[in-house]
């Protein structure tokens, strides 16, 4: 039996590897580096795999799918983002790409949301700060006056799963009032939610917290920019756990610095892994208290990460054995 080969380019929790071991017609091999390959060691360690399972932190170009070889059927990103993935290089050579949109990921993302909101609200990391270096001398009236999530305005930019369960959680959770903006408009959520849809430019100005949550694109590139910041009302907050490119990093500094908004929560990063893609930024963000960063880490739940590695998995599965992979991306 001429076994399907199948290479994983970095360890990812054992329920995804341990179904594609399971079967006798794979041969599964995964980095053993815990760290990021480069294109180089990713072609030499899986030239001629039948299948790719895929990172985030993969760079997956025309360049690299030639290198792996004609027999290559695909691509499957342990991840719902696949902004590292040339499609359109992949459809050129017949190649399938996958991710993986399970139904905790949007859970997962949307409670790493509210930890960053409730974080900034409740001035969290300023509060542990205080008490960690010895300022808490007795309780006053005035100390660390933050705000509260009841009644306040979210602003949801991106209305897929996750902005979705951001909404619900929102709306249960905090009684807070619902405003959307999406290319597509949703009756169905707006009645379930009492939400109402909103360009833009109108979300920005009306809400209290301002969250994003759309996929990487050109059009989505800089998203938040100068003119965007002036517009969010110098109370608000902006949370980013979609991808780094959409917040304009100067213009949100800028923006901090001037106080034309009142701080932000951010998992992910313009310049990512690095903090700012200038030293003068990342100097700031290190310094400011009503900067909260975490380190793309939204999706990081134990069950979420595991489902994660099954639906690749799954996908893999498909792929190789002639069928549809269920995430297959058009
Ligand atoms: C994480 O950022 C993901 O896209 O799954
Ligand atoms: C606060 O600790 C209060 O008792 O109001």
């Amino acid at each position: 039996m001429i076994k399907k080969k199948i290479y994983i380019t970095r360890e990812i929790p054992k329920e995804g590897i341990d179904m594609l071991k399971k079967r006798k017609d794979f041969d599964v091999r995964v980095s053993p580096h815990d760290r990021v390959l480069s294109q180089k060691e990713i072609i030499k360690n899986a030239k001629g795999v039948d299948a790719l399972l895929s990172l985030l932190t993969d760079k997956i170009d025309g360049k690299l799918l030639d290198g792996l070889g004609p027999q290559l059927k695909i691509v499957a990103n342990y991840a719902v983002g696949f902004n590292n993935i040339d499609l359109k290089a992949a459809k050129e050579r017949k190649i399938m790409v996958s991710n993986t949109p399970g139904k905790l990921i949007s859970f997962s993302v949307a409670e790493h949301t509210f930890a960053l909101m409730l974080g900034l609200a409740k001035r969290m990391v300023e509060g542990d700060n205080f008490m960690r270096h010895g300022k808490y001398k007795g309780w006053g009236p005035l100390l660390l006056l933050g705000t509260d999530l009841h009644d306040k305005t979210i602003g949801i930019v991106g209305l897929g799963a996750i902005g979705s369960s951001v909404a619900e959680k929102a709306y249960r959770g905090f009684n807070m009032k619902v405003v959307y903006t999406d290319l597509n408009r949703n009756k169905e959520f707006e009645k379930k939610y009492k939400a109402k849809y909103l360009k833009m430019n109108e979300l920005l100005k009306q809400s209290d917290f301002v969250t994003l949550h759309v996929p990487l694109l050109k059009s989505t590139t800089h998203l938040m920019s100068n003119k965007e910041f002036k517009l969010m009302k110098s109370s608000a907050f902006l949370i980013n756990t979609s991808r780094g490119p959409v917040i304009d990093e100067d213009a949100m500094v800028d923006a901090l610095k001037k106080k034309e908004i009142a701080g932000v929560g951010l998992d992910v990063y313009e310049c990512e892994p690095k903090l700012g893609c200038k030293i003068k930024n990342l100097k700031y963000m290190r310094a400011a208290n009503n900067v909260i960063i975490t380190p793309h880490i939204a999706s990081a739940s134990y069950e979420t990460r595991a489902e994660m590695a099954e639906i690749a998995a799954k996908n893999v599965i498909a792929a190789l054995t002639g069928k549809t992979p269920p995430n297959l991306l058009k």
